[in-house]
């Protein structure tokens, strides 16, 4: 593995497409001037202040239909490196990061795949707010490290931690994949608790995760009807108005 220090670039996850990257090699980037985020949408992060990373995985011990295991163990190293900061973060399904009810951090995972419905290469994109205390309006609900501590940290320092715990839940994906299954649930934000969801059409309903299939579809009692419905990543939206 090597890591690959950029002072400007487009999209790191883009610069990780090229094939000289193998599994467990990572680019970061101090800005990016087209970085992208979930959606179709702009990753936007002040030069220098956050974490703004790709990394390559090659999973192929996992087939097509298990790569939500893949975001899950992911997601699980950002809220375990964050727990070493002492900051409780909550995985906002599929995989945003949130810490009192602000994201601090968006993950872009992006699959190849291989033979015999296996996945061969993943570029996992990390946008992670370090330092960052003032961000343009347009961004919903963004906290960071400093606003949830007080303390500013280096970001090479907080690249390391990630890196470990990356490694540590990769292997945790190899050898038990189920505990990542489980683990991911325990860190899900709104689990059991009422919210308030909107659907493609802009119809809103009051309703109450009870579940995240292990191939990713999100699981909601409607309050109305009590019916448990099962929904795709874009087919449901959160209203953050409790
Ligand atoms: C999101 O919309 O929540 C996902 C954001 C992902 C942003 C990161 S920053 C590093 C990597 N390179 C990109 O262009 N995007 C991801």
């Amino acid at each position: 593995m090597a890591v690959f220090v950029f002072k400007q670039m487009a999209s790191t996850n883009a610069e990780c497409k090229n094939p000289c990257y193998s599994h467990g090699d990572a680019v970061v980037a101090v800005e990016q001037t087209a970085g992208r985020g979930q959606r179709g949408n702009v990753w936007s992060s002040k030069a220098g202040e956050n974490l703004t990373f790709s990394l390559v995985w090659e999973a192929d011990f996992l087939a097509a239909k298990e790569q939500f295991l893949l975001s899950e163990a992911v997601a699980l190293a950002l809220v375990d490196t964050l727990a070493g900061y002492g900051i409780e973060a909550e995985i906002k399904w599929p995989n945003d990061i949130y810490v009192d009810h602000r994201k601090i951090c968006g993950i872009l995972i992006e699959h190849d795949l291989g033979i015999a419905g296996r996945l061969a290469r993943t570029i996992v994109g990390i946008g992670l707010n370090v330092n960052q205390t003032e961000f343009e309006e347009w961004i919903p609900n963004p906290t960071s490290i400093v606003l949830q501590t007080g303390e500013r940290k280096g970001t090479n320092d907080v690249f390391g931690d990630l890196y470990e715990a990356l490694e540590r839940r990769f292997e945790q994906l190899k050898t038990a994949p189920q505990s990542i299954q489980s683990d991911y649930l325990r860190k899900l934000y709104r689990l059991n608790k009422p919210s308030t969801y909107a659907l493609p059409d802009g119809k809103k309903f009051r309703g109450t995760i009870r579940d995240v299939r292990p191939t990713g579809e999100l699981l909601v009692e409607h309050e109305e009807s009590g019916i448990v419905c099962s929904y795709l990543f874009k087919e449901i939206e959160f209203i953050l108005n409790f």
